[in-house]
């Protein structure tokens, strides 16, 4: 996977259009923007380090620390909201400690609130690693963090 730098080389002479697009592939291959790559984004664009941030911070869909080891896309669309969707956000909350930047007190998860996970029949839904988990309450929820607790502790 590319670094910030190397997505920035390789596209030679930058224009300020390609500013979302640049921030959209470093985030892709990072995880997130850093305060690095906005440096270097805006060195390379000829243009202040404040407007490059101003950028990023406009719009939700960029991060700007490191995701945890496991990502949790949260939907809050309307078929899940209606099944209550925002019970399991509160609970994920409280359970793992969120930062504010929507990562656990220990780094190790990371919850990501999303529009739509495109899975609206089985709602309320979320997404754990990439992997879909449907009609989803509180406890069956709980069951799966403790799952994903104790094969941690396994691992290690
Ligand atoms: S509203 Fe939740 S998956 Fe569509």
């Amino acid at each position: 996977m590319a670094t910030a730098d190397e997505i920035i080389a390789a596209r030679g002479e930058l224009t300020r259009e390609q500013l979302i697009p640049l921030l959209q592939e470093i985030q892709e291959a990072e995880g997130f923007v850093s305060q690095a790559a906005m440096s270097r984004l805006a060195e390379a664009l000829r243009t202040p380090v404040s407007r490059v941030y101003g950028v990023a911070t406009f719009y939700n869909q960029f991060r700007f620390a490191p995701l945890g080891e496991h990502v949790i896309q949260v939907c809050r669309g309307t078929a899940c909201h209606v099944k209550e969707s925002l019970a399991l956000a509160q609970h994920l909350k409280r359970r793992l400690k969120l930062r504010d930047d929507g990562s656990s007190a220990d780094g190790r998860f990371t919850i990501i609130s999303v529009a739509c996970l495109g899975a609206c029949s089985i709602a309320p839904v979320i997404k754990l690693d990439g992997e879909f988990y449907g009609h989803l309450t509180v406890e069956r929820l709980d069951a799966l963090l403790d799952e994903v607790e104790a094969g941690a502790e396994a691992a290690a």
